[in-house]
Protein backbone atom coordinates (compact mmCIF):
# COMPACT_ATOMS: atom_id res chain seq x y z
CA UNK A 1 0.00 0.00 0.00
CA UNK A 2 1.63 3.82 -1.01
CA UNK A 3 2.36 5.40 2.09
CA UNK A 4 -0.37 8.15 1.31
CA UNK A 5 -3.42 5.47 1.34
CA UNK A 6 -1.76 3.94 4.17
CA UNK A 7 -2.44 7.50 6.00
CA UNK A 8 -5.64 7.85 4.52
CA UNK A 9 -6.71 4.70 6.09
CA UNK A 10 -4.93 5.84 9.05
CA UNK A 11 -6.73 9.21 9.11
CA UNK A 12 -10.05 7.63 8.36
CA UNK A 13 -9.74 5.77 11.90
CA UNK A 14 -9.68 9.36 14.01
CA UNK A 15 -10.97 11.83 11.57
CA UNK A 16 -15.06 11.59 10.00
CA UNK A 17 -13.52 10.61 6.25
CA UNK A 18 -10.36 10.74 6.82
CA UNK A 19 -10.05 14.85 6.26
CA UNK A 20 -10.64 18.37 8.45
CA UNK A 21 -12.75 19.87 5.06
CA UNK A 22 -15.29 17.65 2.72
CA UNK A 23 -13.64 18.48 -0.47
CA UNK A 24 -9.93 17.29 0.42
CA UNK A 25 -11.30 13.77 0.72
CA UNK A 26 -11.59 13.01 -3.32
CA UNK A 27 -15.12 11.85 -3.01
CA UNK A 28 -15.87 13.23 -6.30
CA UNK A 29 -12.93 12.04 -7.92
CA UNK A 30 -12.23 8.54 -6.11
CA UNK A 31 -8.96 7.53 -4.96
CA UNK A 32 -6.38 8.91 -2.74
CA UNK A 33 -6.01 11.82 -0.96
CA UNK A 34 -2.34 13.11 -1.25
CA UNK A 35 -0.90 13.92 2.16
CA UNK A 36 0.81 17.04 1.76
CA UNK A 37 4.39 17.31 4.12
CA UNK A 38 5.91 20.45 2.41
CA UNK A 39 5.63 23.11 0.03
CA UNK A 40 7.28 25.98 -1.69
CA UNK A 41 6.31 28.59 -4.74
CA UNK A 42 4.29 26.74 -7.28
CA UNK A 43 4.83 22.90 -5.43
CA UNK A 44 4.07 20.97 -3.14
CA UNK A 45 5.50 17.23 -2.00
CA UNK A 46 3.65 14.53 -0.77
CA UNK A 47 4.08 11.96 1.73
CA UNK A 48 5.96 9.42 -0.42
CA UNK A 49 8.01 12.96 -1.53
CA UNK A 50 6.17 13.28 -5.74
CA UNK A 51 6.48 16.68 -6.55
CA UNK A 52 3.20 18.43 -7.73
CA UNK A 53 2.82 21.51 -9.78
CA UNK A 54 -0.29 23.06 -7.66
CA UNK A 55 -3.27 24.79 -8.70
CA UNK A 56 -5.03 24.79 -5.68
CA UNK A 57 -2.87 26.84 -3.90
CA UNK A 58 -4.26 26.09 -0.28
CA UNK A 59 -7.56 27.13 -2.29
CA UNK A 60 -6.94 30.43 -3.02
CA UNK A 61 -4.76 32.59 0.00
CA UNK A 62 -0.89 31.53 -1.65
CA UNK A 63 -1.27 34.23 -4.39
CA UNK A 64 2.41 34.41 -3.94
CA UNK A 65 3.69 30.62 -4.03
CA UNK A 66 3.92 28.81 -1.01
CA UNK A 67 6.18 29.95 2.02
CA UNK A 68 7.05 32.94 0.25
CA UNK A 69 10.54 33.76 1.84
CA UNK A 70 9.28 37.40 3.49
CA UNK A 71 6.03 35.83 4.79
CA UNK A 72 7.87 33.02 5.91
CA UNK A 73 10.07 35.54 7.97
CA UNK A 74 7.25 38.13 8.78
CA UNK A 75 5.35 34.65 10.80
CA UNK A 76 8.91 33.79 12.66
CA UNK A 77 9.50 36.86 13.68
CA UNK A 78 5.81 37.89 15.13
CA UNK A 79 5.72 34.73 16.54
CA UNK A 80 8.41 34.91 18.73
CA UNK A 81 6.96 38.20 19.83
CA UNK A 82 4.41 35.53 21.48
CA UNK A 83 1.66 33.75 19.36
CA UNK A 84 -1.94 35.34 20.98
CA UNK A 85 -2.64 38.19 23.61
CA UNK A 86 -6.71 38.32 23.54
CA UNK A 87 -5.72 41.99 23.33
CA UNK A 88 -5.29 44.28 20.78
CA UNK A 89 -1.93 44.99 18.96
CA UNK A 90 -0.79 47.63 16.27
CA UNK A 91 -0.78 45.58 13.64
CA UNK A 92 -4.18 44.71 13.58
CA UNK A 93 -4.55 48.57 12.88
CA UNK A 94 -1.89 48.27 9.89
CA UNK A 95 -4.06 45.30 8.78
CA UNK A 96 -7.21 47.46 8.99
CA UNK A 97 -6.05 50.28 7.84
CA UNK A 98 -4.66 48.23 4.71
CA UNK A 99 -7.74 46.56 3.90
CA UNK A 100 -9.53 50.26 4.09
CA UNK A 101 -7.36 52.09 1.73
CA UNK A 102 -7.14 49.04 -0.94
CA UNK A 103 -11.25 48.76 -0.66
CA UNK A 104 -12.78 51.98 -0.73
CA UNK A 105 -15.94 50.54 0.13
CA UNK A 106 -14.85 50.07 3.56
CA UNK A 107 -14.63 52.93 6.25
CA UNK A 108 -14.32 50.40 8.67
CA UNK A 109 -13.49 46.64 9.29
CA UNK A 110 -13.43 43.89 11.71
CA UNK A 111 -10.82 40.84 11.62
CA UNK A 112 -12.06 37.37 12.21
CA UNK A 113 -10.45 33.81 11.60
CA UNK A 114 -12.49 32.70 9.01
CA UNK A 115 -14.49 33.57 5.55
CA UNK A 116 -17.22 31.59 7.37
CA UNK A 117 -17.12 33.74 10.35
CA UNK A 118 -17.07 37.03 7.78
CA UNK A 119 -19.67 36.19 5.82
CA UNK A 120 -21.93 34.03 8.91
CA UNK A 121 -22.09 38.06 10.88
CA UNK A 122 -22.15 40.45 7.54
CA UNK A 123 -25.52 38.45 7.38
CA UNK A 124 -26.50 39.26 10.90
CA UNK A 125 -25.08 42.73 10.75
CA UNK A 126 -27.58 43.16 7.38
CA UNK A 127 -30.46 41.75 9.33
CA UNK A 128 -29.61 43.72 12.94
CA UNK A 129 -29.12 46.60 10.88
CA UNK A 130 -32.40 46.92 8.41
CA UNK A 131 -34.77 45.08 10.86
CA UNK A 132 -35.41 42.63 8.29
CA UNK A 133 -34.81 39.09 7.82
CA UNK A 134 -35.13 37.43 4.77
CA UNK A 135 -31.42 37.27 2.85
CA UNK A 136 -30.66 36.34 -1.15
CA UNK A 137 -28.17 34.30 -1.90
CA UNK A 138 -27.69 32.55 -5.21
CA UNK A 139 -27.92 29.09 -6.24
CA UNK A 140 -23.95 27.22 -6.32
CA UNK A 141 -22.39 30.11 -4.38
CA UNK A 142 -20.86 29.07 -1.16
CA UNK A 143 -20.97 31.81 1.58
CA UNK A 144 -19.55 29.20 4.37
CA UNK A 145 -20.78 27.02 6.27
CA UNK A 146 -23.14 28.73 8.53
CA UNK A 147 -26.88 27.64 8.92
CA UNK A 148 -28.61 29.96 6.95
CA UNK A 149 -26.09 30.01 3.82
CA UNK A 150 -26.62 26.31 3.82
CA UNK A 151 -29.10 26.34 1.42
CA UNK A 152 -29.77 24.11 -1.68
CA UNK A 153 -31.95 25.93 -4.52
CA UNK A 154 -34.04 24.05 -6.28
CA UNK A 155 -35.77 24.65 -9.54
CA UNK A 156 -38.13 27.54 -10.11
CA UNK A 157 -37.89 31.10 -9.77
CA UNK A 158 -38.04 31.86 -5.71
CA UNK A 159 -37.03 28.46 -3.60
CA UNK A 160 -37.66 29.43 -0.14
CA UNK A 161 -35.26 27.60 2.22
CA UNK A 162 -34.51 24.25 1.43
CA UNK A 163 -31.44 23.09 4.03
CA UNK A 164 -28.99 21.50 2.26
CA UNK A 165 -27.03 19.93 5.22
CA UNK A 166 -28.62 17.31 8.04
CA UNK A 167 -28.74 19.26 11.28
CA UNK A 168 -30.50 22.65 9.66
CA UNK A 169 -33.85 23.46 10.93
CA UNK A 170 -35.70 24.46 7.87
CA UNK A 171 -36.81 27.00 10.27
CA UNK A 172 -33.40 28.40 10.27
CA UNK A 173 -33.05 29.08 6.71
CA UNK A 174 -36.70 29.35 6.10
CA UNK A 175 -35.99 33.72 5.45
CA UNK A 176 -32.97 32.17 3.20
CA UNK A 177 -34.16 32.97 -0.50
CA UNK A 178 -32.12 31.09 -3.38
CA UNK A 179 -32.17 32.33 -6.87
CA UNK A 180 -30.39 31.71 -9.80
CA UNK A 181 -27.14 33.50 -10.42
CA UNK A 182 -27.02 35.74 -13.65
CA UNK A 183 -30.86 36.11 -13.56
CA UNK A 184 -31.89 39.47 -12.63
CA UNK A 185 -35.35 39.13 -13.60
CA UNK A 186 -35.37 36.15 -10.51
CA UNK A 187 -33.86 39.16 -8.29
CA UNK A 188 -36.35 41.67 -9.63
CA UNK A 189 -39.72 39.42 -8.88
CA UNK A 190 -38.42 38.16 -5.20
CA UNK A 191 -38.24 42.29 -4.07
CA UNK A 192 -41.48 42.82 -5.81
CA UNK A 193 -42.87 40.02 -3.51
CA UNK A 194 -40.71 40.01 0.16
CA UNK A 195 -38.38 44.22 -0.93
CA UNK A 196 -39.95 45.47 2.14
CA UNK A 197 -38.37 42.31 4.44
CA UNK A 198 -35.65 41.65 2.25
CA UNK A 199 -32.16 42.40 4.76
CA UNK A 200 -29.50 41.96 2.23
CA UNK A 201 -28.47 39.97 -1.09
CA UNK A 202 -25.19 37.95 -0.85
CA UNK A 203 -23.26 37.02 -3.68
CA UNK A 204 -19.91 36.04 -5.21
CA UNK A 205 -19.46 39.22 -7.38
CA UNK A 206 -17.47 36.18 -9.36
CA UNK A 207 -18.39 32.60 -8.49
CA UNK A 208 -15.73 30.36 -7.55
CA UNK A 209 -17.51 27.98 -6.16
CA UNK A 210 -19.20 26.00 -8.84
CA UNK A 211 -15.83 26.53 -10.95
CA UNK A 212 -15.50 30.11 -12.24
CA UNK A 213 -18.67 31.98 -13.58
CA UNK A 214 -18.34 35.02 -14.30
CA UNK A 215 -21.12 37.80 -14.19
CA UNK A 216 -23.38 38.74 -16.77
CA UNK A 217 -23.23 42.27 -18.11
CA UNK A 218 -25.43 44.44 -15.99
CA UNK A 219 -26.08 41.46 -12.95
CA UNK A 220 -23.92 43.21 -10.36
CA UNK A 221 -25.28 46.75 -11.37
CA UNK A 222 -28.65 45.42 -10.75
CA UNK A 223 -28.38 43.55 -7.50
CA UNK A 224 -26.76 47.24 -6.44
CA UNK A 225 -29.68 48.95 -7.83
CA UNK A 226 -32.77 46.98 -6.44
CA UNK A 227 -30.65 47.07 -2.82
CA UNK A 228 -30.41 51.22 -3.37
CA UNK A 229 -34.10 50.98 -4.20
CA UNK A 230 -35.77 48.79 -1.38
CA UNK A 231 -32.94 50.01 1.62
CA UNK A 232 -31.50 46.36 1.34
CA UNK A 233 -27.52 45.77 2.58
CA UNK A 234 -25.39 44.66 -0.71
CA UNK A 235 -23.04 42.20 -0.01
CA UNK A 236 -20.25 40.95 -1.72
CA UNK A 237 -18.18 37.92 -0.97
CA UNK A 238 -14.83 38.80 -1.87
CA UNK A 239 -13.78 36.12 0.37
CA UNK A 240 -11.99 34.26 -3.00
CA UNK A 241 -11.91 37.16 -5.29
CA UNK A 242 -10.27 39.79 -2.93
CA UNK A 243 -7.14 40.67 -3.88
CA UNK A 244 -6.94 37.94 -6.23
CA UNK A 245 -8.42 39.04 -8.88
CA UNK A 246 -7.21 42.39 -8.72
CA UNK A 247 -6.03 44.90 -6.39
CA UNK A 248 -9.16 45.88 -5.53
CA UNK A 249 -11.28 42.84 -5.76
CA UNK A 250 -14.29 42.64 -8.03
CA UNK A 251 -15.45 46.07 -6.55
CA UNK A 252 -12.25 47.40 -8.53
CA UNK A 253 -12.87 45.88 -11.76
CA UNK A 254 -16.75 46.91 -12.06
CA UNK A 255 -16.83 50.00 -9.79
CA UNK A 256 -19.90 49.17 -8.24
CA UNK A 257 -19.77 49.17 -4.56
CA UNK A 258 -20.80 46.87 -1.87
CA UNK A 259 -22.45 48.19 1.26
CA UNK A 260 -20.30 45.13 2.94
CA UNK A 261 -17.40 43.21 1.62
CA UNK A 262 -16.45 39.91 3.11
CA UNK A 263 -12.74 38.67 2.72
CA UNK A 264 -10.17 35.84 3.91
CA UNK A 265 -8.21 33.42 2.55
CA UNK A 266 -5.35 36.09 0.39
CA UNK A 267 -5.72 38.72 3.45
CA UNK A 268 -3.84 36.32 5.52
CA UNK A 269 -1.15 34.77 3.20
CA UNK A 270 -2.35 31.12 4.39
CA UNK A 271 -2.81 32.06 8.28
CA UNK A 272 -6.25 32.27 9.23
CA UNK A 273 -7.74 35.69 8.79
CA UNK A 274 -11.01 36.74 7.75
CA UNK A 275 -12.38 40.27 7.75
CA UNK A 276 -16.12 42.38 7.21
CA UNK A 277 -16.35 45.54 6.09
CA UNK A 278 -18.51 48.57 4.83
CA UNK A 279 -19.50 52.21 6.11
CA UNK A 280 -18.70 53.34 9.13
CA UNK A 281 -22.94 53.67 9.93
CA UNK A 282 -23.69 49.98 8.85
CA UNK A 283 -20.36 48.85 11.32
CA UNK A 284 -21.58 50.99 14.41
CA UNK A 285 -23.98 48.39 14.52
CA UNK A 286 -21.40 46.06 15.12
CA UNK A 287 -20.70 45.54 19.11
CA UNK A 288 -19.49 46.88 21.41
CA UNK A 289 -20.79 50.11 19.76
CA UNK A 290 -24.23 48.68 18.70
CA UNK A 291 -26.71 45.70 19.91
CA UNK A 292 -24.80 43.17 16.52
CA UNK A 293 -22.75 40.72 18.59
CA UNK A 294 -19.75 39.25 17.23
CA UNK A 295 -16.78 38.16 18.92
CA UNK A 296 -13.44 35.65 18.89
CA UNK A 297 -10.85 34.82 20.63
CA UNK A 298 -8.02 34.30 18.04
CA UNK A 299 -9.72 37.07 16.15
CA UNK A 300 -6.74 39.46 14.77
CA UNK A 301 -4.29 36.65 16.01
CA UNK A 302 -0.91 38.62 15.84
CA UNK A 303 0.88 35.40 13.85
CA UNK A 304 -1.84 35.53 11.42
CA UNK A 305 -2.04 39.30 11.24
CA UNK A 306 1.95 39.44 9.74
CA UNK A 307 1.13 37.01 7.29
CA UNK A 308 -1.08 38.76 6.20
CA UNK A 309 0.45 42.11 5.77
CA UNK A 310 3.91 40.91 4.39
CA UNK A 311 1.41 39.44 1.62
CA UNK A 312 -0.62 42.41 0.64
CA UNK A 313 2.51 44.35 0.99
CA UNK A 314 4.35 41.99 -1.74
CA UNK A 315 1.31 41.80 -4.03
CA UNK A 316 1.00 45.79 -4.15
CA UNK A 317 4.18 45.84 -6.39
CA UNK A 318 3.27 47.45 -9.40
CA UNK A 319 2.43 45.19 -12.30
CA UNK A 320 2.15 42.60 -10.28
CA UNK A 321 -1.78 41.37 -11.30
CA UNK A 322 -1.08 42.19 -15.19
CA UNK A 323 1.53 39.64 -14.62
CA UNK A 324 -0.57 37.23 -12.70
CA UNK A 325 -3.18 37.87 -15.16
CA UNK A 326 -0.91 36.93 -18.21
CA UNK A 327 0.50 33.84 -16.60
CA UNK A 328 -3.28 32.60 -15.29
CA UNK A 329 -4.77 33.46 -19.40
CA UNK A 330 -1.69 31.57 -20.71
CA UNK A 331 -2.79 28.55 -18.38
CA UNK A 332 -6.45 28.64 -19.65
CA UNK A 333 -5.50 29.67 -23.26
CA UNK A 334 -3.23 26.60 -23.29
CA UNK A 335 -5.27 24.06 -21.92
CA UNK A 336 -8.36 25.12 -24.40
CA UNK A 337 -6.07 24.73 -27.19
CA UNK A 338 -4.61 21.49 -26.82
CA UNK A 339 -7.96 20.05 -25.98
CA UNK A 340 -8.97 21.40 -29.25
CA UNK A 341 -6.11 20.39 -31.06
CA UNK A 342 -6.98 16.77 -29.55
CA UNK A 343 -10.80 16.76 -30.43
CA UNK A 344 -11.83 16.79 -26.60
CA UNK A 345 -14.80 19.33 -25.93
CA UNK A 346 -13.93 21.76 -23.49
CA UNK A 347 -13.47 25.51 -22.71
CA UNK A 348 -11.30 27.58 -20.02
CA UNK A 349 -11.66 30.98 -18.29
CA UNK A 350 -9.72 33.05 -16.34
CA UNK A 351 -9.95 36.41 -14.36
CA UNK A 352 -7.23 37.48 -12.34
CA UNK A 353 -5.28 34.64 -11.09
CA UNK A 354 -8.12 32.63 -10.89
CA UNK A 355 -9.09 30.29 -13.30
CA UNK A 356 -12.36 27.71 -14.69
CA UNK A 357 -11.72 24.24 -16.82
CA UNK A 358 -14.80 23.39 -18.02
CA UNK A 359 -15.76 19.85 -19.56
CA UNK A 360 -18.02 21.11 -21.79
CA UNK A 361 -17.82 22.83 -25.61
CA UNK A 362 -18.15 26.92 -24.10
CA UNK A 363 -18.21 28.58 -20.99
CA UNK A 364 -20.81 28.29 -18.37
CA UNK A 365 -22.76 31.00 -17.26
CA UNK A 366 -24.84 29.66 -14.90
CA UNK A 367 -24.82 26.63 -12.23
CA UNK A 368 -27.55 24.51 -14.60
CA UNK A 369 -25.43 24.77 -17.49
CA UNK A 370 -21.79 24.35 -15.49
CA UNK A 371 -23.59 21.15 -14.18
CA UNK A 372 -23.82 19.58 -16.99
CA UNK A 373 -20.18 19.38 -17.45
CA UNK A 374 -18.64 15.88 -18.43
CA UNK A 375 -17.48 14.69 -14.83
CA UNK A 376 -16.40 11.09 -16.40
CA UNK A 377 -13.78 13.32 -18.35
CA UNK A 378 -12.79 15.64 -15.80
CA UNK A 379 -12.26 12.64 -13.48
CA UNK A 380 -10.39 11.28 -15.98
CA UNK A 381 -7.86 14.01 -16.75
CA UNK A 382 -7.23 14.99 -12.71
CA UNK A 383 -6.31 11.22 -12.42
CA UNK A 384 -4.06 11.40 -15.43
CA UNK A 385 -2.41 15.34 -14.51
CA UNK A 386 -2.00 13.85 -10.80
CA UNK A 387 -0.07 10.98 -11.86
CA UNK A 388 1.98 13.20 -14.09
CA UNK A 389 2.82 15.53 -11.45
CA UNK A 390 0.12 18.18 -11.71
CA UNK A 391 -2.74 18.89 -8.89
CA UNK A 392 -5.71 20.64 -10.16
CA UNK A 393 -8.35 21.02 -7.62
CA UNK A 394 -10.46 17.22 -7.31
CA UNK A 395 -14.18 18.33 -8.61
CA UNK A 396 -15.10 19.18 -11.86
CA UNK A 397 -17.02 22.44 -9.58
CA UNK A 398 -14.26 24.15 -8.18
CA UNK A 399 -11.83 27.06 -9.56
CA UNK A 400 -8.15 27.32 -9.78
CA UNK A 401 -5.82 29.56 -8.87
CA UNK A 402 -2.35 30.30 -10.31
CA UNK A 403 0.43 32.24 -8.21
CA UNK A 404 3.47 34.34 -9.18
CA UNK A 405 5.59 31.67 -8.34
CA UNK A 406 4.17 29.94 -11.21
CA UNK A 407 6.75 30.80 -13.83
CA UNK A 408 7.17 30.30 -17.78
CA UNK A 409 9.03 27.00 -17.31
CA UNK A 410 5.72 25.55 -14.43
CA UNK A 411 3.14 26.36 -16.96
CA UNK A 412 5.29 25.12 -20.01
CA UNK A 413 5.18 21.44 -18.02
CA UNK A 414 1.54 21.99 -17.16
CA UNK A 415 0.49 22.54 -21.00
CA UNK A 416 2.70 19.86 -22.22
CA UNK A 417 1.39 17.40 -19.88
CA UNK A 418 -2.16 18.15 -20.76
CA UNK A 419 -1.38 17.69 -24.46
CA UNK A 420 -0.36 14.30 -23.68
CA UNK A 421 -3.54 13.38 -21.46
CA UNK A 422 -5.86 15.31 -23.42
CA UNK A 423 -5.02 13.22 -26.37
CA UNK A 424 -5.39 9.88 -24.09
CA UNK A 425 -8.95 10.79 -22.94
CA UNK A 426 -9.64 11.24 -26.70
CA UNK A 427 -9.14 7.68 -26.83
CA UNK A 428 -11.70 4.91 -25.69
CA UNK A 429 -11.35 4.09 -21.92
C1 LIG B 1 -16.69 32.93 -1.52
C2 LIG B 1 -16.42 32.23 -0.23
N1 LIG B 1 -17.01 32.64 0.88
C3 LIG B 1 -16.81 32.05 2.07
C4 LIG B 1 -15.97 30.97 2.18
C5 LIG B 1 -15.73 30.32 3.51
O1 LIG B 1 -14.43 30.62 3.92
P1 LIG B 1 -13.69 29.70 5.00
O2 LIG B 1 -13.44 28.39 4.35
O3 LIG B 1 -12.44 30.47 5.32
O4 LIG B 1 -14.59 29.60 6.18
C6 LIG B 1 -15.33 30.48 1.04
C7 LIG B 1 -14.45 29.30 1.11
O5 LIG B 1 -14.02 28.73 0.14
C8 LIG B 1 -15.56 31.12 -0.20
O6 LIG B 1 -14.97 30.70 -1.33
Amino acid sequence: MSQNAELFERACRSIPGGVNSPVRAFRSVGGTPRFIKRALGPHIWDAEGKQYIDYIGSWGPAILGHAHPEVVRAVQEAATGGLSFGAPTEAEIELAELLIQRLPSMEQVRLVSSGTEATMTAIRLARGATGRNKIIKFEGCYHGHSDSLLVKAGSGLLTLGNPSSAGVPPEFVSHTITLDYNNLPAVQTAFAEHGADIACIIVEPVAGNMNLIKPAAGFLQGLRDLCTQHGSVLIFDEVMTGFRVGPQGVQGLTGIKPDLTTLAKVIGGGMPVGAFGGSAELMRHIAPLGGVYQAGTLSGNPVAVAAGLATLRLIAQPGFYEDLSARTQRLAQGLAERARAAGVPFSADAIGGMFGLYFMPSVPATFAEVSTADTQAFKRFFHAMLDRGVHFAPSAFEAGFVSAAHDDAVLQTTLDHAEAVFKAIKQPA
